[in-house]
């Protein structure tokens, strides 16, 4: 049993944190250099607000870049009940600004989970900040949560999201063609699935 840590702790090891959670509890996850955890009030911050006001981030999510203000950022992070739902930010006990955050729904009938990513600070970007942390995220969604697969949309534009999911192990598993309109220039644009499935349940996956 990994005794649970106070919010000041050092990075935990990897892997580390999960093991004594229970739903509606705070996550708080270790990888090597960062830690996956639960976004509270605070972390409503003048930078998390940029992220969602910022062009070139958006654009990765097909979507407008936002003047979001503190209250509206609360009231989406307040549907994080670490239940089914989970903003999770990624931090370093280097860095002075936050890294970028998970944002995590699960379905807890069909058991998957559908993740979306945005490394919102540029001084992580192409650092590894992702391949580093994605993993240890799916291991807790499929030991702690029982999920089957993960999932997550990419629009096909975002080449950069398209090989860190692929080098991540994620398979490319449909095209719904002309699915979304994009935020650039109004054409339609074909939306991908990408999906990693729970390791023991691979055999099980029938051929397309
Ligand atoms: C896409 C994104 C999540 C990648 O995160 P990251 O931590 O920078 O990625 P990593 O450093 O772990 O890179 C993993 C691999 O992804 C690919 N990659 C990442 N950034 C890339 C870029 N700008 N151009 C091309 N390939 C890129 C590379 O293959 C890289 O492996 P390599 O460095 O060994 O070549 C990040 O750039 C981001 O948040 N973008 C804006 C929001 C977004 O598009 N989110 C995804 C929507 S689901």
């Amino acid at each position: 049993m990994v005794a649970r840590r106070p919010s000041r702790a050092p990075v935990p090891a990897a892997g580390e944190g999960a093991a004594d959670w229970a739903p509606g509890d705070p996550v708080r996850l270790g990888t090597r250099r960062f830690v996956l955890r639960s976004m509270t009030k605070r972390d409503a911050n003048p930078e998390f607000l940029r992220w969602h006001a910022d062009p070139e981030i958006q654009l990765g999510h097909n979507l407008p870049p936002k003047r979001m203000t503190r209250q509206q950022a609360l009231a989406s992070l307040v549907r994080a009940d670490n239940r089914t739902v989970f903003y999770l930010m990624i931090a370093s006990p280097v860095a002075t600004h936050p890294v970028g955050f998970y944002a995590v729904r699960t379905d807890p009938r069909d058991l998957w989970a559908e993740i979306s990513v945005t490394i919102g600070n540029r001084d992580f970007r192409r650092r590894g900040v992702f391949s580093e942390t994605v993993p240890v995220l799916c291991t807790f969604l499929f030991s702690r949560l029982g999920v089957h697969k993960v999932i997550a949309r990419i629009h096909a534009r975002n080449t950069a999201s398209i090989r860190a999911f692929e080098k991540a192990g994620f398979v490319r598993e449909a095209v719904l063609r002309e699915q979304l309109t994009s935020v650039a220039d109004g054409s339609r644009l074909d939306q991908l699935i990408f999906a990693l499935w729970r390791p023991e349940g691979k055999r099980r996956i029938p051929p397309p």
